[in-house]
């Protein structure tokens, strides 16, 4: 096990060695740290830093020169000095709010001015459109509400499905009258909506996109072959997937998920990209899994003991990590190596990055205190309820009979719970030989190399 500074360089030296394309994604649900690979690119070669998907439900907590910063609308690798930063037409934006973080990050003296790029069929999100929308529906499902983070993603995306969502092209192109016509269509679907209060913003919104264009904005991506062209280039490109490959619409937490396809194969088409581009693709997972929103945990701690329980309040307090979009409390699971698997065969994943390596610690520590085995668990199978074993797939019920297996873990050795934690994924999962790096703290050099 290496354990040199220079680890992070040599995990983005060997991706950009393969493929100048290179893509960090989120191997299972939730916010799995993808600002460690992130940050292993903060060099001079990096041209384009490329926000796939998503909108302000993203969350990116990024540890800049000693700085904690948080991002929403922007990609977290907006803090590579040098790169150009991309905002696809897959995005979903709240102009207004995408100034502010704009403004923010110049208070903390990174300056985005004439670095942006923006894909001009993104589609614009109202605060008093998609947000209200967002909040309507899920007060009205009630039991079964998504938990989703409020922000009009989910609402954003369906008003483009049916053709009446305004994009970024339609706000800078089109006259008020035609706008306005869009509003009354919008509110005729949906009349809980408030036309007046929607045409207030969208003077706003008109307002905030220019001083966008004057001040921060490159060029406007009107052919959407941007990414397309700087790959043949041969320009090195770093996409970062917003969420995580099961969060996507079709990654199999239906309906606990987000709306826009989180896949491999669905951020090349976002990018217009041919299904034969070549990513280097290197995914995070967490070493304990944390989440948000609604939905099971399938491999959730505490199950078997409330004591466990404690343990979500210390990952919180010890970690300061509460979710940067909301700020919730997260639940805590065991490592879900049946999801881990599945995504590993619908997704093309070269390396494998385990963030915060340093948690084992901490849980053995609360494990320690509530007099319960120190150990770290591996949910690798499962049978129905009914006896027969379940072939592939995503299982989200906790009825399921779950497998697992577990290892020693250390309350004070960092160093041999990393090692037992690679030996063991590295057993269950013979069938993939990529490299695997883990994270072992906040900082962008706290990476080391496990094989
Ligand atoms: P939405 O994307 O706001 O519609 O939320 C749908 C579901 O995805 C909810 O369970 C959210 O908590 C979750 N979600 C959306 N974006 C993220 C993210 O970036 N990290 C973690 N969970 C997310």
């Amino acid at each position: 096990m290496e354990t040199m500074s220079s680890v992070s360089e040599e995990l983005a030296q060997k991706a950009l060695d393969k493929s100048n394309l290179v893509i960090v994604a989120g191997a299972q649900w939730w916010d799995e740290g993808k600002w460690k690979a992130v940050s292993a690119f903060q060099r001079k070669d990096i041209f384009l830093i490329v926000g796939a998907n998503g909108g302000g439900n993203a969350g990116h907590t990024v540890h800049y020169h000693g700085e904690k910063l948080d991002f929403h609308e922007l990609p977290g690798g907006s803090v590579i000095e040098w790169a150009q930063i991309y905002l696809s037409k897959w995005k979903v934006i709240n102009v207004a709010t995408l100034v502010s973080e704009l403004y923010k990050l110049r208070g903390a003296w990174i300056d985005l001015k004439g670095k942006l790029i923006i894909g001009w069929w993104a589609q614009v999100i109202l605060k008093s459109a998609q947000q209200a929308l967002d909040q309507h529906i899920e007060a009205l499902k009630w039991k079964s509400a998504v938990g989703t983070t409020m922000k009009g993603i989910g609402p954003a995306y369906a008003l483009g499905d049916l053709r009446v969502g305004i994009t970024i092209k339609e706000l800078v192109m089109k006259d008020d009258d035609y706008l306005h016509n869009r509003i009354k269509t919008i509110v005729g679907i949906f009349p809980s909506l408030q036309e007046e209060n929607m045409l207030r913003e969208l003077v706003t919104e008109r307002s905030k996109l220019r001083e966008l264009m004057e001040s921060w904005v490159l060029s406007i991506d009107t052919e959407d072959m941007l990414v397309n062209d700087r790959y043949r280039d041969g320009r090195n490109i770093l996409v970062e997937q917003s969420q995580s490959f099961l969060l996507g619409r079709e990654g199999g937490a239906y309906p606990n998920c987000t709306s826009s396809d989180t896949s491999i194969a669905g951020l090349l088409s976002y990018l217009n990209l041919p299904y034969n581009a070549n990513p280097e693709v290197i995914a995070t997972i967490k070493a304990v899994m944390s989440k948000v929103g609604g939905g099971i945990l399938a491999t959730q701690m505490g199950r078997e003991s409330n004591q466990y329980l404690a343990f979500e309040q210390a990952f919180a307090d010890m970690t300061d990590e509460k979710w940067v979009t909301t700020g919730r409390l997260r639940d805590l699971g065991w490592v879900d190596m049946v999801a881990l698997r599945h995504v590993l065969r619908i997704n093309p994943i070269h390396t494998l990055l385990i963030t915060k390596g340093d948690i084992l610690k901490i849980l053995a520590r609360e494990q320690q205190k509530a007099k319960l085995p120190l150990e770290m668990r591996f949910y690798h199978s499962f049978q129905s309820p009914d006896g027969h074993t379940v072939p592939s797939g995503v299982i989200t019920d906790p009825d399921y009979i779950w497998q697992h297996s577990s290892i020693a873990l250390s309350p004070d050795d960092t160093s041999s719970n990393i090692r037992a934690f690679g030996d063991r994924i590295w057993e269950l999962l013979p069938e993939f030989s990529w490299p695997i790096y883990f994270g072992t703290g906040a900082g962008e050099r706290d990476v080391v190399k496990f094989r």
